[in-house]
């Protein structure tokens, strides 16, 4: 793939999908109008598992499926970090059927929390970090053109459920993620821009050694079958991990990445992130909007937790 338009960009709205002209299935009427389908699904959502659309995959869309996760499957082995392999063997996606995000959601959910929503198309990124926040992953469900299986200009079906799940079903990682979404719901623009290219060089794109060697970590590396050798190759610059120089460094996320960011330890990864999370405005200074933060904090666990309880009460009684 040369490169995914990740799912920093989603949209909840529209059931008309428009694709670019160098979208793969711009020319292809039938692609336009299943993906117009599979949008309106999502208005059936209600913010419960429950309720999260069952999708009719066809025997296309399987079999891209299955061409392209059994061969990430297969180069995940050697590029892929540990805690990758770790998500993958705890979800056990079926390497030959499109799994069902209510089914994948419902697993995620019983291990870290995070459940998946679904959406139509793309959305802003502030939108998307900050549901992040409430543990709630924004997800795309349509699949990628079958005339490029191996690239895909937006997050599909494949990006989220090989690239994002493992890393939601993953206490660590889930826990980050929901405290770079919880920095968004709070912070000012400058800082947002912050947090999307924080968010984009670690969760997205991130790379980290392991026993010495450099493995990818990130969704966006291993959900595309080009990127995830790619991404340890010459072909990319490897800087080490400084937050610093990460915030300051653009993207464009419709072209291949020609910088990534090299961490030497996951643990260090974590401990500046959580540095940097904490030198955010909103954090540093006992004010006003700091204690209005923490009193919205604690509304909005509270309400997570009953909102949880009625999840749970739904999905128990509901089947997949
Ligand atoms: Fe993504």
């Amino acid at each position: 793939m040369q490169q995914q338009t990740m799912a920093l960009q989603k949209s909840i709205q529209p059931p008309t999908v428009h694709l670019d002209a160098n979208h793969p299935g711009f020319c292809d009427q039938e692609y336009k109008k299943r993906r117009n389908h599979i949008a309106s699904l999502t208005t059936k959502y209600q913010g419960t598992i429950a309720s999260i659309p069952l999708v009719q995959y066809t025997k296309q869309e399987h079999a891209v499926w299955s061409q392209v996760v059994s061969k990430l499957v297969k180069k995940s082995q050697d590029n892929a970090y540990q805690h990758h392999l770790d998500g993958l063997r705890r979800l056990q996606p079926d390497p030959g059927r499109v799994p069902q995000l209510r089914t994948l959601s419902k697993q995620i959910m019983k291990t870290t929390g995070f459940r998946m929503a679904p959406v139509a198309g793309l959305v802003e990124p502030k939108v998307f970090l900050q549901a992040l926040g409430d543990g709630v992953f924004l997800s795309t469900q349509y699949i990628r053109h079958s005339s490029q299986p191996g690239f895909t200009p937006e997050p599909d079906i494949i990006h989220e459920i090989i690239g994002h799940a493992p890393q939601l079903i993953n206490p660590v990682i889930a826990q980050i993620t929901r405290e770079i979404g919880k920095a968004a719901q709070h912070c000012d623009d400058k800082e947002l821009v912050q947090l999307e290219r924080l968010y984009w060089f670690t969760i997205e794109y991130g790379l980290c050694k392991e026993n010495g060697v450099v493995k990818a970590y990130g969704a966006g590396n291993l959900s595309s079958f080009n990127d995830i050798q790619r991404c340890l190759s010459t072909k990319v610059a490897h800087r080490p991990f400084d937050i610093r120089q990460i915030i300051q460094t653009p993207y464009d996320p419709t072209q291949p990445q020609p910088v990534l960011f090299v961490v030497e330890s996951f643990e260090e990864a974590l401990q500046e992130i959580r540095e940097f999370l904490s030198s955010l405005a909103i954090f540093k200074k006992p004010s006003t909007s700091r204690v209005r933060y923490e009193a919205e904090s604690k509304a909005r666990y509270q309400n997570k937790l009953r909102s949880t309880a009625r999840e749970k009460k739904t999905t128990k009684d509901s089947p997949l």
